[in-house]
């Protein structure tokens, strides 16, 4: 009998005003998508940005439903409609927001899991590691360099 321990690294910055100006860009645009969310159940609004490797980027917000296992978050409609639309491309970053309409969300706030098992399908995929920006509505963001980091011991294709 052994133990196995797995090691994840972040970086976190203070917030989005430390970000570089391409991130920033990129994070400003899910600010501006998260406020469009569809989110009148849970009031809490999530926006993604993603910028692919051909310079287009694609943007999602949480799409609810009355029945509520039919909607989808805001990553995974970004991500899907990314595969949708540009197959070929490439995901170079992905920048994730969420805000609630009932109070304030100062931690950064992380991707679920089913998403973080939709995000490893496309870094499989393309075989290259999707770099991930995370925060709540103010507060600090934290970077991922890898999906990797935020899903250790994933489930993915080699296993089938
Ligand atoms: N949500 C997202 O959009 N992304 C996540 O990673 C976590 C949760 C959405 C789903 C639902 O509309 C609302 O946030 C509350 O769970």
């Amino acid at each position: 009998m052994k133990d196995i321990s797995i090691t994840t690294k972040f970086t976190a910055f203070d917030s989005v005003a430390d970000l570089s100006d391409d991130i920033k860009s990129l994070m400003l645009e899910a600010i501006a998508i998260r406020k469009k969310a569809y989110a009148p159940y849970s009031k809490f609004r999530v926006g993604a940005a993603l910028l692919l490797d051909n310079g287009k980027v694609v943007l999602g917000s949480n799409q609810e439903n009355a029945a509520y296992p039919s909607g989808l978050c805001a990553e995974r409609v970004a991500i899907f409609q990314a595969g949708a639309v540009y197959p070929e491309a490439k995901i170079i970053c992905m920048a994730i927001t969420a805000a609630s309409d009932t109070n304030t969300t100062a931690a950064p706030i992380p991707p679920c899991g089913a998403c973080r098992q939709s995000i490893a399908e496309y870094e499989f995929k393309q075989e290259s590691p999707i770099e991930i920006y995370f925060t709540g509505e103010i507060g600090a963001v934290y970077k991922s360099d890898s999906l990797k980091n935020l899903l250790p011991f994933m489930f993915d294709k080699n296993f089938l």
